[in-house]
């Protein structure tokens, strides 16, 4: 799966931008993933409820909200009553990540956890039981445009595992720095699903640029 982040695309056009990503099955963006930070969890500031919603109007494609804010037990229960179609909050900034997982699957959405690149996986093998998606950071989270850091490829592995002998059910998701340049060590370290900012919206054609990565992937 591609989730194409809209961090990268043009806020002033963000109808247009989903469009531009919009495919048919198999074809397109599987998600659109949304960057949503609060100038505390992270040292940046993008958008918030309001823009999810009128998002989730303008656009079929599922929306992936990525929660990079802090207290989001106050927060991310709109995001998915806002229709969002997967709402990952940080381990990091969760109190209660498992009563939060157990809220969002409730509202109607898919429950995600994030990690960043420096936190341990192993901590919170417990509480991922409880979750639909795990996002692995490939970078700090804050920024699009950052170098890919290939040492989170093991906590990949780690999760791969843990899936494929039965031990979780989730779909391991990776976030920061994809190209057609890293996405295949990601692949090989078996990601189910790619966001990418700059390689897709970063390209004269997003739409190009999504079959480009599909493309690494199956090679
Ligand atoms: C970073 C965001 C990413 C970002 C990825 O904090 O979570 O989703 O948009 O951008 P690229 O693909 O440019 O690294
Ligand atoms: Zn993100």
């Amino acid at each position: 799966m591609i989730a194409p982040s809209i961090l990268a695309a043009d806020f002033a056009r963000l109808a247009d931008e989903a469009a531009a990503v919009a495919g048919p099955p198999g074809r397109g963006a599987d998600w659109l993933h949304v960057d949503v930070m609060d100038a505390h969890f992270v040292p940046n500031l993008t958008l918030g409820l309001p823009v999810v919603q009128a998002l989730r109007k303008a656009t079929d494609v599922p929306l992936d909200c990525h929660l990079m804010i802090e207290d989001p037990e106050r927060w991310a229960v709109g995001y998915a009553e806002a229709g969002a179609h997967n709402v990952t909050v940080h381990v990091e900034a969760s109190r209660e990540p498992v009563a939060l997982a157990k809220d969002l699957r409730a509202a109607g959405a898919r429950a995600g956890l994030s990690i960043k690149p420096g936190t341990p996986l192993e901590p919170h093998l417990e509480t991922l039981r409880h979750y639909d998606t795990l996002l692995v950071m490939s970078v700090e989270p804050g920024f699009g445009g950052q170098e890919f850091i290939a040492d989170v490829l093991e906590k990949v592995r780690t999760a791969r595992r843990l899936v494929d002998t039965g031990h979780l059910t989730l779909l391991v998701e990776i976030d920061g720095g994809i190209n057609t340049d890293t996405i295949e060590a990601a692949a090989e370290a078996g990601v189910d699903c790619f966001v990418a900012g700059s390689a897709v919206y970063g390209a004269a054609d997003p739409a190009r640029a999504i079959e480009a990565l599909r493309e690494q992937v199956r090679r």
